[in-house]
């Protein structure tokens, strides 16, 4: 086996891991790669980034640099991603001697909606109905067989809801596409949700894995607003999800994390929805909430290490912090943490702006309503006049 998709000797504290992508991902990866004595170098065009910061050396191009991107190839033990538009060309520039992981099928394959959902057919995994769409003549055909209402989503680049139009009936078709852009896109039925759940996977060189979850979403405005686990799903509906997403892991032969994001019928069915092989904003709540964070076994699967234990120290809770709590004041810190079960982590990033990421809160209790309770009230808290 190649040393690049095979097992080698463990990457080492004191060895270099590349990060390619600079957001609060990547920050908090490099958070725990240095705690633990790594260096980190990241590769983002991103002059002043949430990674960089935590990072021994930043590397600051657009991923169509050759010559900024071998540099940092070049420098590196090991190359990991904290977001999956990653480019195919750039990684035919790293050296043999440097591991791509997870490897660069799996990026090709989820950087791609209809790539994906084809993927996930083959081996049987359930989604929700779809077809791909290259023009308004497929999109109406699209409709026929998948039928209304429906979401049509562009195939690359979509995330936060964006690059989606939902149909409700055919008059709505030429306006969706004209939504989309005209790119190509995958029409998909629209699914009356119980809920939503997430699974994260962590799968070490040997092919042990280890599962977080599921976690239950909340989205507002198609942004994740809450996250809470364990779910509270039948513990049939939260079985069958972990069981599908270690399937997904064992598939792609994964070596690194993946979450898979789950809708759950009102029937119970569990369908796959997409797929990140990348942490994931639903897996913060590792952080506090379970002996080794989503990070940490990133770390340790990337380095050829053991998982650490993916065991849930208690109910936790996470609320995203975005821009629009900058306004119409500073939110007011102090009172967020009031409580002393409430964490809160910010990413450093410089200007807020209404729908952005900045940063988000998790709060640990004795039970989940708890945890949601105090989050979103510590979260509300912030609104609040400082004295
Ligand atoms: N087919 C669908 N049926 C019902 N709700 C959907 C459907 N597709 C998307 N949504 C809603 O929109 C959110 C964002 O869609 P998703 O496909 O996950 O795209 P993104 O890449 O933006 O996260 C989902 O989490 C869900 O709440
Ligand atoms: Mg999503």
């Amino acid at each position: 086996m190649s040393q690049r998709g095979g097992i080698s000797k463990p990457i080492l504290p004191g060895q270099t891991v590349g990060i390619y992508g600079g957001g609060q991902l990547g920050r908090m990866l490099a958070q725990v790669a240095r705690r633990t004595g790594y260096r980190v170098h990241v590769f983002t065009p991103e002059d002043d980034s949430p990674a960089g910061h935590f990072a021994n050396q930043v590397f600051v191009a657009p991923d169509t640099d050759e010559e900024a991107f071998r540099r940092f190839a070049n420098s590196i033990d090991v190359l990991t991603f904290e977001f999956e538009n990653v480019s195919a060309a750039s990684l035919e520039w790293v050296p043999e001697r440097v591991p791509i992981r997870p490897g660069p099928q799996v990026f090709w394959t989820a950087q791609d909606r209809g790539r994906e959902k084809a993927f996930l057919q083959k081996y049987g995994l359930p989604l929700p109905k779809f077809a791909t769409v290259d023009s308004l003549a497929d999109l109406e055909r699209a409709a026929q067989v998948v039928g209304l209402p429906a979401v049509l989503k562009t195939s690359a680049g979509g995330y936060d809801g964006k690059g989606q139009a939902v149909i409700r009936d055919s008059s709505e078709l030429a306006n969706a596409w004209q939504a989309v852009q005209e790119r190509p896109s995958t029409l998909e039925a629209f699914v009356d949700l119980a809920c939503e759940v997430s699974v994260i996977v962590a799968r070490d060189v040997w092919g042990a894995c280890g599962v977080y979850g599921p976690i239950e979403n909340h989205h507002t405005n198609h942004i994740l607003d809450l996250s809470v686990c364990p779910a509270r799903v039948e513990a049939g509906v939260a079985h069958r999800a972990c069981e599908l997403a270690r399937k997904v892991a064992d598939h792609f032969e994964l070596v690194g994390l993946i979450c898979i994001e789950f809708f759950v019928t009102a029937e119970g069915e569990v369908l796959v929805n997409e797929i990140a092989p990348r942490p994931h904003n639903s897996g913060h709540l590792t952080i506090e909430g379970f002996a080794v964070s989503q990070f940490e076994q990133q770390l340790r699967c990337v380095c050829g290490l053991p998982l650490g234990s993916t065991v849930q120290r208690t109910p936790v809770a996470m609320a995203n912090l975005l821009g629009d709590l900058w306004f119409p004041h500073e939110p007011n810190w102090r009172a967020l943490l009031a409580s002393p079960e409430t964490y809160l982590h910010l990413y450093d990033k410089n200007s807020p702006r209404p729908g952005r990421k900045m940063g988000h809160v998790t709060v640990c209790a004795t039970d989940v309503e708890r945890a949601a309770l105090t989050a979103v009230n510590a979260r509300d808290s912030l609104g609040l006049p400082w004295e």
